[in-house]
């Protein structure tokens, strides 16, 4: 059943609000009229709304404000995206998941994707919270087989590659802010965590987990919230489709990654950095062997650590890890 509803999603989409024929849907899925009818009764249960219509066909009119597994996979086969999705409508935590589907055996790349996290977890040992609001929680497991130390810059670069998506279509404005939030008008809007197993000076294997608030309405969100995070739905111009953005966000990750792993991403790293630093020239405070400093953001290094310029000095202190606010002012995770 999954590859007919697949089937009859994709042509739904690929018809851009036309009608599609139901008998032409029965004769290529080798099913008879009343089986797509059937097929498409049982996604209107799933929150589709589809209009039919005598004669003329069916036509969809809205889909689901969550994930849903054969919609986002409709969406990645005609983005021409075939990688392996595991969707799970809750899990504890989908870079926990990845973790044993890799300890298991299952052949990377994948992606575990879910609407809910019971244990989401954050950098530093934080929670994540993960409610079944209309987010994406997803983690992308891979087997690099690579030294660790190639890997440093890993997150910053898919990072970026998600705020050029941002911009290029959605013609949303975010930033990266180092090293792991993505940032809309200085409010959070997705946060990433990479985890990696590493043998001698293999890595083994590497997840990149990111939660990406979508759909919620930060309105209704309590204002110590609303003040310091965001979802895209609040920035769009546009209403956001989840598991069209979804699929993107596989495609562009999964590509992201393998111009990583053969160095063609080196050449864009830079300029992507130039045009989404979050914190370019910007006054930030970060501690530093238990001491607070306070200095101007000027980019990053080839590794990529964060440059501290210490004003009214010719300190430069590079920072390799942890948390940086901006201004005086901390940007907590969400
Ligand atoms: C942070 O900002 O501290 C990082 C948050 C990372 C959250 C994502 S949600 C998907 C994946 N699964 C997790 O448990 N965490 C990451």
């Amino acid at each position: 059943m999954p590859t007919t509803d697949i089937h009859i999603l994709k042509a739904l989409l690929e018809s851009n609000q036309e009608f599609v024929s139901g008998n032409s849907l029965a004769t290529e899925l080798g099913i008879s009229r009343v089986g797509v009818w059937a097929r498409l009764e049982k996604l209107r249960d799933e929150d589709f709304s589809v209009e039919a219509i005598r004669h003329r066909g069916y036509r969809l009119l809205q889909q689901p404000p969550r994930i849903n597994d054969r919609l986002l996979r409709a969406y990645m086969e005609i983005q021409g995206c075939r990688t392996k999705t595991l969707f799970l409508p809750e899990v504890d935590s989908t870079n926990s998941e990845a973790e044993r589907q890799l300890a298991s055996g299952l052949d990377a790349p994948f992606v575990v994707i879910s609407s809910r996290q019971t244990r989401g977890r954050g950098r530093l040992g934080r929670v994540w919270h993960s409610p079944d609001d209309g987010n994406i929680y997803a983690s992308f497991a891979f087997r690099p087989n690579l030294p660790p130390m190639r890997l440093r810059t890993i997150t910053l670069w898919l990072g970026l590659t998600v705020c050029h998506l941002l911009q290029e279509h959605y013609n949303i404005d975010a930033s990266l802010k180092w090293p792991n939030d993505l940032l809309i008008e200085g409010k959070k809007v997705a946060g990433m965590l990479t985890e990696a197993r590493i043998d001698a000076d293999r890595t083994r294997d590497l997840i990149f987990g990111i939660g990406l608030n979508i759909n919620g309405d930060t309105r209704s969100w309590p204002p110590e919230i609303a003040r310091v995070a965001t979802s895209l739905t609040a920035h769009a111009k546009e209403k956001i489709l989840i598991n069209q953005i979804g699929a993107h966000i596989i495609g562009t990750l999964i590509r992201a990654y393998d111009r990583f792993l053969d160095g063609s991403y080196e050449k864009e790293f830079h300029p992507l950095w130039n045009q989404y630093d979050g914190l370019k020239d910007r006054v930030i405070s970060a501690e530093i062997e238990g001491q607070r400093r306070q200095g101007i953001a000027k980019g990053i290094d080839a590794d990529g650590n964060l440059r501290l310029q210490i004003p009214n000095s010719q300190e430069e202190i590079l920072l390799h890890s942890g948390e940086v606010s901006l201004g005086t002012e901390s940007i907590a995770g969400n």
